[in-house]
């Protein structure tokens, strides 16, 4: 199998005799043994598309019709503010904490002065550039096959990633999603944030807190785990009795910087790779 991951000229691998083993303990254990979770934003989602960035949950929101100009502006401003330091290779994650916590405040805080309502949630997808990576269909479509569950456990906004997954006519019933939800008065108009704030370095918390949220996850001892931040890399810490995790991460952007931090903590790393190909050339191998 790794000699089969080497044509794709996007994969890099630490450790290939690690990544060997636990592909051979999965494909051992059988499809009824795995679960996928995987992160949305830049990791179901494409990064680019043509040299333009796509956008995230959140932009497609700060991009639309629902949002005026004057506060595009400001959520524009937040957006160069805080994404360098999300992405700052010589920050510690605990120093760039508080300011995950600020950005995300302020933005839902904005985007409820919006006064959004619910019914042009789908129109603001349907206009948007988001798009899925390519191979996204054989994804999803295998994993249903296969019932597999997918669970998308999203720093986003979990209203609009399931309309973009909706739209795309693959928002089957193995998919699961943990996210950032929206509270609608029973006018349909925003009025706030559920729950606990997810954001890219607290998703360790988060899943923590969503143990036992799935049941039918319960028995799944497998994990193939899918991200593009470090912050993903905890997205599995609620899963009881691990057999074995194989970790993927999507290295989209500073690829020099974080090549070495990226090959030290996800088992295969693929660099501005804007397809499934190698999740799906993994499923159908342990699966
Ligand atoms: O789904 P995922 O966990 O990747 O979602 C988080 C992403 O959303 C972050 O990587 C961040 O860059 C982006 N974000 C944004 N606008 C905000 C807050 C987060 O684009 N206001
Ligand atoms: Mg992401």
């Amino acid at each position: 199998m790794i000699l089969a991951l080497s044509k794709f000229s996007s994969v890099r691998i630490g450790d290939p005799e690690k990544v060997d083993r636990i592909l051979n303990a999965m494909r051992k254990a059988g499809p009824n043994t795995v679960q996928v979770i995987s992160d949305f934003d830049m990791t179901l989602t494409r990064f680019a598309f043509n040299g333009k960035r796509c956008p995230t949950c959140h932009n497609i929101l700060d991009n639309s019709k629902l949002i005026s100009e004057e506060c595009k502006e400001q959520l524009k401003e937040l957006l160069n503010t805080y994404y360098p330091i999300e992405i700052d290779s010589t920050r510690s994650v605990e120093d760039k904490l508080p300011f995950m916590v600020e950005w995300w405040t302020k933005a839902h805080n904005l985007m409820v002065q919006q006064k959004i309502k619910k019914d042009l949630l789908a129109t603001a997808v349907k206009e948007s550039d988001a798009m899925l990576r390519d191979g996204y269909k054989g994804l999803f479509d295998h994993l249903k096959e296969q019932n597999i569950p997918l669970l998308v456990f999203s720093a986003g906004i979990g209203d609009v990633l399931e309309e973009v997954i909706r739209q795309a006519g693959v928002f089957y019933p193995n998919v699961k999603v943990i996210s950032n939800y929206m509270d609608f008065d029973e006018t349909g108009t925003l009025q706030a944030f559920k729950g606990e704030l997810i954001h890219t370095y607290n998703k360790r918390e988060g899943a923590l807190l969503n143990t036992g949220l799935f049941e039918e996850l319960n028995d799944r001892h497998n994990v193939l785990l899918m991200g593009d931040s470090l912050g993903d890399l905890n997205m599995a810490d609620g899963v009881q009795n691990m057999d074995n995790i194989l970790k993927i991460g999507y290295l989209n952007d500073k690829v020099d910087a974080w090549m070495e931090t990226y090959l030290n903590s996800y088992d295969i790393v693929l660099v501005k790779d804007e397809t499934m190909e190698v999740p799906n050339a993994i499923l159908h191998y342990i699966t």
